[in-house]
């Protein structure tokens, strides 16, 4: 048995694989591109467990997806890979449309052929798990309904127009295909490995570091945060028992503004790592995103009644592990922080 996990050395591929990997003997096999965002350094835990393997590649590589499913014949396949930074995409989204578009088309292609070939007693059990966004839905008004799987989409950057894009073709290959598809559209995830260009572990890093900690516009823009690990076990519930065809929101239950968030990161910081004056000092608005979406919120209703799912971490407890493991991994984000980076971060915020 094994399954293919797409993007497994980025944030949340990384911390799917080594958790999945501690409940079961099954194969995991990871195909990652390894852009900017993959590491493999996430996955230096289990680079040796003899039921792990990486192949270096593309999603859209069809000779390679196609090889791989043969010589594996995956029961699932997770599909985390994509650009996933809303700021990248508003400067060069071409890489988006490719990854998330045309990438996504040819995964499906792929696994359209594969599961036309697949032996009876597969076909009932396979899966192709689509993991996505909540930020298809647009903006939700300040006050307005949490978003739920009737919400209509309403992508505002080219980050969620290419995942909405490569939502609609995963339904369309199962509506037409029939090829047995589930999406879960997410809010945002935080925990260990996530890249630092992303607002929480930016800030940490940027605090320690003495620098400057940007805020963008007003500071009052909401986000639906939940920690990663219960992002994982949502998505191992939608494998084990998800219905196909099915979409399933899943979310933090745990709304907070940018501002506050920052200022309870500088908050934490300051008691476990106190420097002359408050890290809040270090607090700076910036210059808006464009087309900076309000607040998101999700409804995750569904797939805590259907799937019997819901966050375990607190927000609390969730953003203290995750300040202390920044704190505690700073080789690891040394060996991220080179050339590149830092010239991401000149374009972005000059
Ligand atoms: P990430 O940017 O940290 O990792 C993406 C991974 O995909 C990297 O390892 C990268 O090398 C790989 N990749 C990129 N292009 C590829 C290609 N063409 N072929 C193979 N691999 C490729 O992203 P993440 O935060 O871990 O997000 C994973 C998925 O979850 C994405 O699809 C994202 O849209 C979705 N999601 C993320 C969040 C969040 O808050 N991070 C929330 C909801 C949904
Ligand atoms: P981010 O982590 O990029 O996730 P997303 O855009 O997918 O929600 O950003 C989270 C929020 O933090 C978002 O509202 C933008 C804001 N933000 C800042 O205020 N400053 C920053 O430097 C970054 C990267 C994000």
């Amino acid at each position: 048995m094994a399954i293919l996990v797409t993007g497994g050395a980025g944030f949340i591929g990384s911390n799917y694989i080594i958790n999945f990997l501690e409940d079961t003997q099954e194969t995991v096999i990871n195909l990652d591109l390894l852009t900017y965002a993959g590491n493999p350094e996430n996955l230096s835990s289990i680079e040796d467990s003899k039921n792990y393997q990486f192949f270096h590649g593309d999603i859209g590589d069809r000779n390679l997806v196609n090889k791989i499913l043969k010589t594996y014949e995956p029961r699932a396949i997770i599909n985390f890979a994509a650009e996933s930074h809303v700021d990248r995409s508003i400067h060069e989204p071409s890489g988006f449309i490719q990854t998330n578009i045309v990438g996504t088309f040819n995964l499906l292609e792929c696994t359209r052929e594969y599961f036309s070939h697949l032996r009876e007693n597969g076909r009932p059990k396979f899966r192709f798990l689509h993991v996505s966004t909540d930020e298809v839905f647009g903006s939700a008004s300040p006050s307005g309904p949490a978003f739920n799987e009737k919400t209509r989409y309403k992508p505002n950057s080219p980050y969620s127009a290419s995942k909405a894009s490569s939502d609609f073709l995963v339904r369309a290959y199962n509506r037409t295909y029939e090829l047995p598809t589930i999406i879960t559209n997410c809010s945002n995830n935080y925990g260990p490995y996530q890249f630092p260009e992303k607002f929480i572990p930016l800030t940490i890093l940027r605090a320690i570091k003495g620098e400057e900690i940007p805020i963008y516009g007003d500071g009052q823009q909401i986000r639906d945060w939940l920690y990663v690990t219960d992002h994982c076990d949502a998505l191992n519930r939608v494998l084990k028992n998800g219905l196909p065809g099915d979409v399933y929101n899943i979310g933090g239950l745990n709304q907070i503004t940018n501002l506050q968030l920052a200022e309870d990161i500088c908050e934490i910081l300051d008691e476990i790592r106190p420097s002359n004056q408050s890290y809040k000092s270090q607090i700076n608005f910036t210059k808006d995103r464009p087309g900076h979406d309000r607040r998101y919120a999700i409804d995750c209703d569904k797939i805590n009644k259907e799937l019997g799912w819901m966050p375990y971490e607190s927000f609390e407890s969730g953003i203290r592990k995750t300040v202390i493991w920044y704190l505690e991994n700073q080789e690891w984000t040394d060996n991220i922080i080179g050339g590149a980076y830092r010239e991401w971060i000149k374009k972005n915020y000059s």
